[in-house]
C-alpha cells in the first residue's frame, strides 16, 4: 500500500515526514542505525554542540522515574569540528537529514558556534539552536525565559546560513512572547520544548538516623534536573497550542513525552507541523519509527482515500 504524502514543511524545510529525532537523546550521529533505517525519519536532530569540546556535569546524571526522567548530563559534547569529523559522515551515509543543535554559555559562544555551520554539508538542513538547557547550574539563566536574551542569541546565529529552529522552554509566563523574539531575529520554527527543571530526593540514601536540617544537599539522596517523558506531554501540548494561535503561519516541533502516535497526533492537531522523540528512545530505540508507522496508521484511518 502505498504510504500517504506525510511530508512535513517547517519553515522552509522540507522533510519527507514529520517524526524526528529530539536532541541529546539518540547521540551525535548514527547510532540508532543499529536499529533502523535512519532515513526514515523526518529528519534525525543530534546533541547539542558547542565550538569547543565540553565535559557536563558530572555524574550521576540520570534519574529515572515512574512518569519520565531527570538529566542533569549538562550539555556534555564532543564539539562541533569533532563531530564533523567522527560522526557526520556515518550518519550522512545512512541517508538521513541532519538537524544540528547548538548551544553556548553566551551570546558570543553561539556566534562562533553558529559560524562554524556554514561550512556544513547540505545534508545539515537546519539549525536548532538550544537557548533552554536547565542543567548548567543555578546560576545560569535560560535565554529563552527572555525575549531580549533570546532576540540576541538568534541574530548571533545568522552567520550559520542555514535555517534556524529556536528551542523554547515552557518556563515562561508568555510563551508567545518569547516565540515572537525569535521569529522575529530570524528564527523559521519553534522548538517546544525542552526540559523542565525538577528534583527528586531519594529518601533510602539519606541514611538514618536521620541528621540533616532541610532543605537537604546531602550528596547523592537529592538529583536536581531536567524533567522529560510522559510528565511534560500536557505541557509542551498547551505551549504548541498557544504558540500555534499566536503565530500561524510559523514552523512548530512538538517536543514532550512523545511515546506512541496517540501524543504525536496530538501535537498536530494542536498545531504543530512535525513532532521529536526523546526520552521514549530510552526505552525503545525503535520508538521514533513506531510513532511514524502509527502516525501514517492514523492518518490512513482518517484519510480513507489513502
Ligand atoms: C538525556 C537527555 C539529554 C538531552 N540533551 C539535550 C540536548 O543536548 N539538547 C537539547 O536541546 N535538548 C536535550 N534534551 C531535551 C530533549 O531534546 C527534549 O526536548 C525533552 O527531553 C522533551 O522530550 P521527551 O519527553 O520526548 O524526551 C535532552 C533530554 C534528555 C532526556
Amino acid at each position: 500500500m502505498p504510504q500517504p504524502d506525510f511530508s512535513a514543511k517547517i519553515g522552509s524545510v522540507e522533510l519527507p515526514n514529520c517524526v524526528l529525532t529530539a536532541s541529546g537523546t539518540s547521540g551525535y550521529g548514527a547510532e540508532l542505525a543499529d536499529y533502523f533505517d535512519l532515513s526514515l525519519l523526518g529528519a534525525v536532530v543530534v546533541k547539542s554542540l558547542t565550538w569547543k569540546p565540553w565535559e557536563g556535569n558530572p555524574p550521576p546524571r540520570i534519574y529515572p522515574l515512574r512518569v519520565g526522567m531527570l538529566n542533569n548530563i549538562g550539555l556534555a559534547g564532543v564539539g562541533i569540528e569533532n563531530w564533523k569529523r567522527d560522526y557526520l559522515p556515518a550518519l550522512m551515509d545512512s541517508g538521513a537529514r541532519v538537524v544540528v543543535s547548538i548551544w553556548g554559555q553566551t551570546v558570543e559562544d553561539f556566534a562562533k558556534t553558529a559560524s562554524m555551520i556554514s561550512a556544513l554539508p547540505s545534508a545539515v538542513v537546519a539549525v536548532e539552536v538550544n537557548l533552554s538547557c536547565p542543567n548548567l547550574g543555578d546560576e545560569h539563566k535560560l535565554f529563552a525565559q527572555s525575549p531580549l536574551e533570546t532576540a540576541k542569541v538568534l541574530k548571533a546565529c545568522a552567520t550559520a546560513e542555514r535555517p534556524l529552529w529556536a528551542k523554547l522552554t515552557t518556563q515562561v509566563t508568555d510563551i508567545s512572547e518569547v516565540g515572537g523574539a525569535a521569529i522575529d531575529c530570524g528564527a523559521e520554527a519553534l522548538s517546544v520544548a525542552n526540559t523542565i527543571p525538577a528534583m527528586a530526593v531519594d529518601l533510602s540514601r539519606l541514611g538514618t538516623p536521620l541528621t540533616f536540617k532541610p532543605p537537604v544537599s546531602s550528596a547523592g539522596a537529592v538529583f536536581k534536573g531536567g524533567l522529560s517523558g510522559p510528565a511534560v506531554f500536557p505541557v509542551a501540548l498547551r505551549a504548541v497550542y498557544e504558540l500555534r494561535k499566536s503565530f500561524p503561519d510559523i514552523g512548530i516541533i512538538g517536543v514532550g513525552g512523545v511515546t506512541s502516535a496517540k501524543e504525536a497526533c496530538a501535537f498536530l492537531v494542536a498545531g504543530a507541523n512535525a513532532v521529536q522523540v526523546g526520552t521514549a528512545t530510552f526505552v525503545d530505540p525503535k520508538a521514533p519509527l513506531k510513532v511514524l508507522k502509527g502516525v501514517y496508521k492514523w492518518y490512513r484511518k482518517n484519510h480513507p482515500d489513502y
